[in-house]
């Protein structure tokens, strides 16, 4: 029988997913001593684990050719949801928030405004839920600097901790959603490989209650 294969969001994701699986009694050595190898057996290879970009992930259990797989709900949100959604794991908890310089009016005026973005779709269905008209720009990474140079008038991004809009004199206008780490299916891999598949998403869940 082919092994089951999960995708895992590289980086901090992957550190809680194994965690959780050795919690439940799986051998991870092979994903601990990784090296770069991508594809790597856990417990005598029943299992396979692929280490992946987040919007990755998605798309290897989309096509079929991961079973399952644990990405953040941030990624679910912004790249579609061709893919069975099964449990919510609990860890890497932030939130999606609108935020922008300190103290600013940004509910103020009528002119449109401009944010800026990894997560264009998360956020025009945020301003769309308020009827309000929004300038998108899209930035990959570091977003916070955009109001800081006059790009836009706030952002949409992840905050964890909240330190990097303090440290840089940003700070929430408004809450979106939260956000936690969720382990995702192939819709075809439920039904052709239900028996494993329940069996591992029913340890997970019980070691999750239990945290
Ligand atoms: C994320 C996010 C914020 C930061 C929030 O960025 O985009 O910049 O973390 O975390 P905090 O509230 O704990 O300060 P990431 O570090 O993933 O890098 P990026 O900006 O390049 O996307």
């Amino acid at each position: 029988m082919k092994p089951l294969r999960i995708a895992l969001t590289k980086g901090r994701l992957e550190k809680d997913t194994v965690a959780l699986f050795e919690e439940l009694g799986y051998n991870c050595d092979a994903v601990r001593n990784k090296g770069r190898r991508l594809i790597l057996p856990i417990d005598n290879g029943e299992i396979e684990v692929v280490l992946a970009k987040a919007a990755d992930v998605i798309t290897y259990v989309e096509h079929g050719v991961c079973d399952l797989g644990v990405v953040g709900k941030d990624t679910i949100l912004e790249n579609g949801t061709g893919f069975f959604e099964l449990l919510d794991l609990g860890f890497g908890r932030c939130k999606f928030a609108l935020a922008g310089k300190k103290g600013a009016d940004f509910f103020g005026g009528y002119n449109v405004k401009t944010i800026a973005t990894k997560y264009p779709n998360v956020a025009r269905t945020f301003f769309e839920k308020k009827g309000m008209d929004i300038h998108c720009i899209k930035i990959e990474g570091s977003v916070e600097l955009a109001p800081l140079l006059g790009l836009s008038d706030a952002i949409v991004d992840i905050v964890e901790t909240g330190s990097t809009l303090k440290e840089n004199g940003l700070e929430v206008f408004e809450d979106i959603v939260p956000i936690s780490a969720r382990l995702i299916a192939n819709n075809a891999s439920l039904k052709l490989r239900k028996r494993e598949i329940e069996e591992i998403v029913d340890k997970m869940y019980q070691a999750i209650k239990e945290r």
